[in-house]
């Protein structure tokens, strides 16, 4: 499984130790960014990831910024990407089950590290479960279509 991460500088740190759990577990991952701790901006980073999850060169995505509200609203414009927003596990699982979530989003200022870790996990064991969601999630796309020009 290929994961692509990104955040602001209000998610470095958050970033960094998933991004060293995720390495333990033998994943494969790439970190676009930011680097530094220095002031940015949290929709050049959820730009980046969301295409790259949109083009399938990775299976799904995390982001994180300080609340995880402002990065998930951004990748959320690329089409194709269905970005969600956890503080907690169970909206962890049931995002992938339900929604089909491509994208995690987490608030660094929100979750601490423990838990931060498991709801990664939770996001990346789960399988979405088709059937009556795709109906949903077709409706979805349909609005998509509908506002694309
Ligand atoms: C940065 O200060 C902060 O606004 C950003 O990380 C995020 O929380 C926005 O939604």
């Amino acid at each position: 499984m290929r994961i692509a991460l990104g955040s602001d500088h209000a998610g470095l740190q958050l970033k960094n130790e998933i991004i060293k759990h995720l390495e333990e577990k033998g994943l494969e991952i790439k970190n676009f960014g930011t680097y530094t701790d220095a002031s940015c901006d949290y929709p050049d980073f959820a730009e980046k990831v969301a295409e790259e999850v949109a083009a399938k060169n990775f299976n799904l995505g995390i982001l994180i910024c300080g609340t995880g509200i402002g990065i998930s609203i951004a990748a959320n414009k690329v089409p194709g990407v269905r970005a969600a927003l956890c503080s907690d596990t169970f909206s962890a699982h049931a995002c992938r089950e339900h929604n089909n979530a491509n994208i995690l989003a987490i608030g660094q200022r929100v979750v601490g590290v423990g838990l931060a870790l498991d709801i990664v996990d939770s996001f990346l064991s789960a399988e979405f479960e088709g059937d009556r969601h795709q109906r949903r999630l077709d409706k979805i796309s349909e609005i998509e279509k509908k506002y694309s020009k």
